[in-house]
């Protein structure tokens, strides 16, 4: 049997970057691959590890260069969070940045289930959702105030355009009336500069590991608002309630624990401020997930999709400062 012209060209990039032996052959195996990244497994005698490339060709000649930036930005931050909580990511073991890949240790799925499949599947548990909490709080106290973090995620130019545009600039243009709201959270987030954010923490990208949570594609990183990742893994949480109706309670009982959890770790800015700035981005958040670029796709049947709307665009219109009033306003939206 010969290999595919794509196992040779991968086996080529794997010998410039140092990751294989002259003339070593492996067997690689995609994963599935999002939209600027292609994901593999390879596997040589005595070693598997997980490669994640940035796509050498794109649609748009303009961002030519943004793909291989945020490969960079993703292998940046999990050094940075893995120096803080070893446990919270797969580690790099080499990057070829002229390539635009990096390589990580591989973690068997067998004992790391995505989060989102097992929230999906009823395995709801407060104490692993407070963790995720917590491991992302000592990552914001860690690079909370630190210039030399900053200087190393100056990624506004493609945090704005895939977090604040495709989900809250696109969702003013469907609702005319709360654009002014939405705005208003837009600039706000831009103009907060306080911590290491990771940027998609999504139970899709976070691994239940032996060791807790581990998370995964920080392609987003960016160097802003901390509220940001605690509203976007909340809004998840959220959104789970429309999927499995049956289990809302239990994923409010996860909401609240990773809330608790976060915001009792916050120690570089009052905790209420924090708060009160993820209160305010989660029903943006909501509305988004609905109306922006980038709506769920297990929310389809328009009455759930007007049921997100009503709860959210309530509490875009009358602003509540506590997490716990969001989460009770969904309750009984
Ligand atoms: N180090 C790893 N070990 C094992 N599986 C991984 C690893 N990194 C990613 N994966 C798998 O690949 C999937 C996609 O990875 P992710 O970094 O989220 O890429 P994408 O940008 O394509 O979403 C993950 O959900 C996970 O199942
Ligand atoms: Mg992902």
């Amino acid at each position: 049997m010969t290999d595919s012209p794509a196992t040779d060209a991968w086996i080529g990039a794997l010998a410039r970057a140092g990751l294989l032996a002259p003339g070593e052959r492996a067997t690689v195996t995609p994963l599935a691959g999002g939209v600027s990244s292609d994901i593999v497994r390879v596997e040589v005698p005595g070693r598997t590890f997980c490669v994640k490339r940035a796509l050498a060709k794109l649609r748009v000649a303009a961002d030519w260069r943004a793909p291989v930036e945020r490969n960079h930005a993703e292998a940046e931050w999990m050094r940075v969070a893995g120096a803080v909580e070893p446990d919270a990511v797969p580690g790099v073991l080499a990057e070829d940045l002229a390539q635009g890949l990096f390589a990580m240790p591989w973690l068997d799925p067998r004992d790391h289930p995505v989060w989102k499949a097992q929230l999906r599947d009823g395995r709801i548990d407060a104490p692993f959702a407070a963790e995720v909490g917590r491991r992302i709080a000592r990552i914001h106290a860690a690079t909370a105030g630190r210039a030399d973090i900053a200087a190393r995620f100056a990624t506004d130019h493609i945090f704005h355009p895939i977090r604040l545009e495709a989900y809250l600039v696109a969702t003013a243009a469907r609702h005319a009336d709360l654009a002014g709201e939405l705005g208003a959270l837009v600039e706000r987030t831009r103009r907060t500069k306080l911590a290491l954010v990771h940027g998609d923490v999504s139970p899709k990208n976070i691994l239940a590991g032996p060791r807790g949570p581990v998370f995964l594609d920080a392609e987003c990183a960016w160097y802003g608002d901390p509220a940001f990742d605690l509203a976007f893994c909340l809004n998840h949480l959220l959104l789970k309630c429309v999927w499995r109706p049956q289990w809302l309670g239990r994923y409010l009982d996860a909401f609240a624990a990773l809330a608790a959890a976060y915001l009792a770790l916050v120690a570089w800015e009052p905790a209420a401020d924090l708060e009160a700035r993820a209160a305010r981005l989660l029903p943006g958040l909501l509305l988004a997930r609905v109306d922006g670029k980038s709506p769920v796709e297990y929310i389809t049947a328009e009455p759930e999709r007007d049921r997100v709307r009503g709860v959210a665009r309530a509490l875009l219109a009358r602003p509540v400062a506590r997490l716990g009033e969001v989460a009770a306003a969904w309750r009984a939206g």
